[in-house]
């Protein structure tokens, strides 16, 4: 929806910041819609990192139609520590499906940001969509009604019939996050501190253990490491679950193992997983 938006009417090419499996999904759909380039990519390096300030600056074109980034990249585990540094006058588009809510967002910075709910939000089945309003002029006409952001808008998002239960939900786990947990700061806080138990773990013996995202950009949402063999990275999501925790296995494209901390994951589990990890390192380093 997307480049069938904003792409069709502009001149310009649309720019895809590919740091990850869902990037790469996103400027694939994007190129069956119009111009699309990769603006930069770290796919040789198999995506171990976002951009850098400079690179991302020197890799845009001034007169792109947008630049997409995906936010969180959930399969790599691969994030974006603040904002992206785009340049004020380009208008940034992003995925934010695995990390929205779970860090403030200075959405004034966006033209578009949209997230599916299931992450942090809420049930499958809603997707929050945030766009500028006057980027809704750049549609064609002709756009068919379900596919054209203005259809939305008109109709305070009750065009069809909306998924009321999974809305529901959505609503119950905002007020959750202002009423319980304090708002987007303190979810932001608690997060950092679940990430960091399992990057501390990961760091303290280097060689056994072995992140897969680069420092700067480690996910707080998607923690991705390996093991010295994929026989050890099965025994170690086996015994895991045997444990009571469970879907450790990393995305099929990527092997592995990967701890999705998402929201609703207590400081508790972390900790749980963390001395899982040490004692299993202590059994098999
Ligand atoms: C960053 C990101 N974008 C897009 C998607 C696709 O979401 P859906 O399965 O709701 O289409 C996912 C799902 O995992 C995701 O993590």
């Amino acid at each position: 929806m997307v480049p069938m938006n904003l792409l069709r009417t502009f001149d310009g090419a649309a720019e895809y910041v590919v740091t990850g499996s869902w990037g790469g999904r996103a400027y694939r759909e994007a190129s069956k819609e119009g111009a699309a380039r990769v603006a930069w990519t770290n796919e040789a390096e198999r995506f171990v990192r976002t951009p850098r300030a400079e690179e991302l600056l020197e890799s845009l074109a001034s007169d792109a139609a947008y630049v997409h980034v995906t936010t969180n990249e959930t399969i790599q585990g691969v994030e974006y520590a603040g904002h992206p540094a785009t340049p004020e006058s380009a208008t940034l588009v992003a995925d934010a499906s695995s990390d929205f809510l779970s860090r403030p967002m200075d959405v004034s910075r966006y033209g578009v940001v949209y997230a599916g709910a299931q992450k942090n939000a809420g049930p499958a089945g809603v997707t929050i969509v945030l766009v500028r309003d006057d980027l809704l002029a750049r549609a064609p006409a002709d756009l068919p009604t379900m596919m054209d952001f203005r259809t939305y808008v008109a109709s305070q998002s009750v065009y069809n019939t909306p998924p009321v239960f999974a809305i529901y939900v959505l609503s119950l786990v905002t007020r959750w996050l202002l009423d319980d947990v304090g708002g987007l700061d303190a979810m932001l806080m608690r997060n950092r501190r679940k990430a960091e138990t399992l990057y501390d773990v990961l760091d303290e013996v280097p060689g056994f253990y072995r992140g897969h995202a680069s420092p700067e950009s480690r996910s707080l949402m998607n923690v991705t490491f390996r093991l010295p063999s994929e026989e050890l990275e099965a025994t170690f999501v086996a015994e895991a679950s045997q444990g009571g925790m469970v879907e450790l296995r990393g995305h099929r494209s990527v092997g592995g193992v990967r701890a999705s901390i998402y929201n609703a994951m207590p400081v508790e589990g972390v900790r749980a997983l963390a001395a899982f990890m040490r004692e299993f390192r202590d059994r098999h380093a």
